[in-house]
């Protein structure tokens, strides 16, 4: 049993955030979001992150203008729909883009990150206090506003931020103020923290290079000083930010990273953001091994799995596996939360859904169904994935009390018969003409003889593991122990509510799920 923090409460009870990211821009005004937040609601999704920009609720310093603000809570509200904001400031990745005219133009005031060359970077140092101090101003007015407009009503579900903070190119900043960091001693209460932990790659880092006592940065981590440093100047800098908003406004707030630059000194910034509810990966990975051993890195005990970013189709001009795998992060890391980047994206000028995106639109429904089934078993072992990889007929499962066979397509077994909404034909012209449409979706065991399916393009055979006889998968199963196979759905007290019964043919060929089935349960008898 793993116990799952919900970071996320609406009501007084958990809430899983599911929707995707609006464009960058689309925050500055009432009509750029108006496609985002429909295709929100036409996702079966519950909440939008958007983004609101320091450059536009701070035109000129100390005038502030949350005209912005105001009308993304007045559209969520009518829209009925949560929102996570995204505080673009200091750092939008590696840039101060969305920093204000006022703070770019004054390098002397307001440092810069300086190439080891010296050249002064598009960017803004950690090190200097004046963009630290520009910046929490503008957060706590940011907070405060919200505190006054939302405190009621709690649209606003959380905060980002800033956005990816990192440093591009360079390792680390090389003005003066660091360079005397660099060469000055490691902070005492980072050396406690590595002593304390007595493991993780910070750790290791410092062992590999000595394990000093005390030292410089160089002395302490060698070759890894600089990012290890910059991580300690970030996080400091964004716990600061965050503490500052929290006083005045206290729902949750996390940071979303780009995953190469920070999984080896991920552990800085877990032990120094105690302001900051968790660190979220974004993860554009378009393979599996890759996109899991990231949500591996960040599902841990100190920081629940959050997917602010991920990708909504192909990355590299190929197809993203992300439709499919996006149901291991939730089954096997306990995701507590999922966005796609650029939500806009994948709807037509009529309002329709593109036809490239189906598989992940038909995903995220399906999450959207099982909503209550993952607030209540995530963590307890009884959800299980179902991610068709590349060439995967088949996948096995040992249950409680029944062997488990999922059959992807028709596999060896002829075209299922299912009902007259997926005849065999239908079956027959995806086999013929190589559907996209991966074998996906969820599992869940609610107890021995109570199974709840969802997604798409599988079936399930259920063997009881009394007999002596193995399952001769595929061929279907005679005479399944089933009381009852039944679509439905979940109502808003999380009662499932059938809409329509299967028997006979329909259940002789397996329990098979497609998007438009919504939820299949399955009771079972000894
Ligand atoms: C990462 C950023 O965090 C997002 O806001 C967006 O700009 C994407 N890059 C675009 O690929």
């Amino acid at each position: 049993m793993t116990d799952i923090r919900r970071v996320f409460i609406v009501d007084g009870k958990p809430f899983y955030p599911l929707g995707g990211e609006a464009d960058n821009q689309s925050g500055r005004s009432d009509n750029e979001s108006e496609t985002a937040f429909q295709a929100v609601k036409q996702l079966h999704g519950n909440t939008l992150e958007i983004a609101v920009c320091w450059e536009q609720v701070e035109p000129e310093e100390g005038e502030f203008d949350f005209t912005c603000v105001d009308a993304l809570l007045a559209k969520a509200r009518r829209y009925g729909i949560k929102l996570i904001l995204l505080w673009f400031a200091t750092w939008f990745g590696g840039t101060m883009y969305y920093s204000p005219a006022w703070v770019k133009t004054n390098t002397r005031r307001f440092k810069r990150l300086l190439s080891p060359s010296g050249k002064e970077l598009w960017a803004l140092s950690p090190h200097c206090k004046a963009n630290l101090e520009a910046d929490k101003k503008a957060f706590t007015a940011f907070c405060k506003y919200l505190k006054v407009k939302d405190s009621a009503e709690h649209t606003v579900i959380g905060i980002q931020v800033e956005n990816e903070p990192c440093v591009y190119s360079n390792e680390r900043d090389y003005g003066p103020e660091a360079q005397a960091e660099f060469n000055g001693p490691v902070p005492a209460k980072l050396i406690n923290a590595m002593k304390t932990a007595g493991k993780g790659r910070v750790y290791d880092v410092w062992q590999q290079a000595g394990g000093k006592k005390s030292g410089t940065w160089p002395e302490l981590f060698g070759w890894e000083a600089g990012k290890f440093l910059i991580a300690w100047n970030i996080a400091n800098y964004i716990n600061n930010v965050a503490g500052a908003g929290k006083a005045v406004h206290d729902i949750p707030m996390f940071m979303n990273i780009i995953p190469r630059y920070y999984n080896l000194e991920l552990d800085i910034y877990k032990w120094f953001t105690p302001y900051v509810d968790f660190i979220g990966p974004d993860n554009y990975e378009p393979d599996s091994r890759t996109y899991e051993s990231l949500c591996a890195l960040y599902s841990r005990d100190d920081n629940p799995l959050f997917l602010p970013e991920s990708v909504k189709e192909l990355t590299d001009g190929g197809q993203s596996t992300q439709p499919w795998i996006m149901f291991r992060a939730i089954a096997d890391y306990n995701l507590i939360g999922y966005f796609f980047f650029g939500i806009e994206y994948i709807m037509t000028e009529d309002g329709s859904f593109r036809l490239e995106f189906h598989m992940l639109v038909d995903s995220i429904k399906c999450v959207a169904e099982v909503i209550p089934l993952l607030l209540k078993y995530q963590g307890t072992g009884k959800i299980h994935a179902v991610a068709q990889d590349e060439y995967m007929k088949s996948q096995e499962y040992d249950f409680d009390g029944y062997a488990g066979l999922v059959q992807f397509g028709t596999g060896q077994a002829p075209p299922a018969w299912k009902d007259w909404r997926h005849p065999p034909e239908e079956m027959l012209f995806k086999q013929q003409n190589g559907d996209s449409n991966r074998g996906r979706g969820l599992i869940f065991q609610a107890s021995k003889n109570e199974f709840y399916l969802v997604g798409a393009n599988y079936r399930l055979f259920l063997q009881p593991k009394k007999s002596t006889d193995k399952m001769q998968a595929p061929l279907p199963v005679t005479d399944p122990p089933y009381l009852s196979v039944d679509e439905g759905h979940f109502d808003q007290n999380g009662r499932f509510v059938i809409d329509r019964q299967r028997n006979g043919g329909q259940v002789l060929a397996g329990i098979w799920v497609e998007p438009d089935c919504g939820v299949v349960r399955v009771i079972l008898c000894d």
